[in-house]
């Protein structure tokens, strides 16, 4: 099967042009053995390479590639299949876009082409070529190395709560801290349900007859709000998830959550449902009425898991929650992947026309939030400050820049 790999980087201090261009020699020679073909442009500090060739062979060099330390700051911008190549007469050549005269370096490209089909101003591939030649689609955002500027610091921060479950509570609560890293302040504590003997949630939700579910799950908030007064959260903010049909099907649910917000001495304001994108597409106009009810009683409201179901941004386009906490899925390895940087972009876009502020959830690398934190981002959850603790709140791990 014949796949397609573009990638952007970056040229790393102290590599030398001629360097680059043994590099690329050797390169020619080992791709030709591997049926590996394409083209490496450099503009003196960038790179686009495009590597063609059988998948797994392009896969295993490209892992050899990424290790490289005469680049950084690598994005893979494309992986696709195709059926012919597109610069099959290489192994590999250098083309460093500054021997060119702007005018005639797309020339220059398509002339290494060698399938006048597929190098139409149609083909992606040919587009990000464009893009590149053209000076667009730079990344100035930190580079991998910037993630070695910053060290983590834990700091306790509440305190540890007698975590022994009461024996009337149906289940237990891990509570984990929404930061912002920069400011160091936690924005707010999800509780997390888990089974009674601090097993994940399905083993909870799957003990419960079907028809007692959403009744059962409205009731278990009330063990979350008095496990967090326990903890003594003061007036920071609670997130509670929740099914948005509990909201539906029991009677007067609102009233029961603002009665057990009050039983605990907390307040509405500080309270925060989450809800996810899919249960509230499959009967939104039921949601919406208890979604209006719960504004009016001061609670807000958050879209968890965004990006990971098949609402997306039409949902956003129907009612538009305080807050929206964007899936793990989009944010692993961000810091890498060029199509997960586009959406994550657009999705910042959006939510900042219309106010809503967005939390990066699954956060576990000092890069991926070294990227989110300059594209905009500000609150973030992820085993990177803080994993989910039973019954009470880990130590949050703060960043601080290293002193040079
Ligand atoms: C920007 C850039 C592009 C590269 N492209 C290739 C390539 O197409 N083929 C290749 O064999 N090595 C390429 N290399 C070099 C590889 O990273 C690596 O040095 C080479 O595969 C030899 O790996 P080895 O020393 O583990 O055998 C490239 C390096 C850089 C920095």
């Amino acid at each position: 099967m014949l796949s397609t790999l573009i990638y952007r980087s970056r040229l790393s201090p102290g590599v030398t042009l001629p360097g680059l261009y043994q590099l690329a020699d050797k390169a020619r020679v080992n791709n030709a053995s591997l049926e590996i073909t394409g083209i490496l442009l450099f503009d003196g500090d960038y790179f686009l390479q495009i590597l063609e060739g059988p998948l797994s062979a392009v896969n295993t060099l490209f892992e050899h590639i990424c290790e490289d330390p005469r680049h950084y700051h690598i994005v893979q911008l494309m992986r696709d299949y195709a059926s012919a190549r597109r610069f099959g007469n290489l192994g590999m050549e250098l083309l460093d876009l500054r021997d060119h005269a702007q005018e005639t370096v797309m020339q220059t490209v398509l002339q290494h082409g060698t399938s006048k089909y597929q190098l139409s101003y149609d083909d992606r591939v040919l587009k990000f070529i464009e893009t590149f030649v053209t000076g667009g689609g730079r990344d100035d955002r930190p580079a991998n190395d910037d993630a070695r500027q910053w060290h983590l610091v834990s700091e306790a921060r509440f305190q540890t709560a007698d975590d022994t479950p009461s024996d009337s509570a149906p289940c237990q609560f891990a509570f984990q801290p929404i930061v912002e890293p920069l400011k160091r302040t936690i924005s707010s504590l999800e509780a997390l349900i888990r089974s009674p003997s601090g097993g994940p949630a399905q083993d909870y939700f799957a003990s419960l007859p079907p028809e007692k579910l959403y009744e059962a799950d409205l009731q278990s908030k009330y063990w979350a709000l008095k496990q967090a007064k326990k903890m003594g959260i003061g007036r920071n903010k609670i997130s509670l998830n929740l099914l948005p049909m509990s909201l539906v099907v029991v009677p007067d649910a609102v009233d029961i959550l603002l009665d057990q917000i009050a039983r605990n001495g907390l307040i509405p304001d500080q309270v925060i449902v989450e809800v996810t994108e899919d249960e509230v597409i499959s009967r939104f106009d039921e949601f919406e009425r208890a979604m209006r009810q719960l504004r009016c009683s001061g609670i807000s409201l958050a879209i968890d898991d965004f990006g990971a179901g098949f609402a997306g941004l039409s949902l956003l386009s129907r009612f538009q929650p305080d807050k929206l906490k964007i899936d793990r899925s989009l944010i692993t390895d961000i810091h890498h992947d060029g199509p997960k940087q586009a959406i994550v972009q657009a999705i910042i876009t959006c939510c900042s026309a219309m106010e809503i502020g967005i939390v990066a959830e699954g956060v576990e690398k000092i890069e991926e939030w070294r990227w989110l934190e300059a594209a905009g981002i500000q609150r973030f959850q992820g085993y990177l400050f803080a994993r989910p603790k039973l019954g009470g709140i880990a130590p949050v791990a703060w960043p601080y820049r290293r002193e040079s």
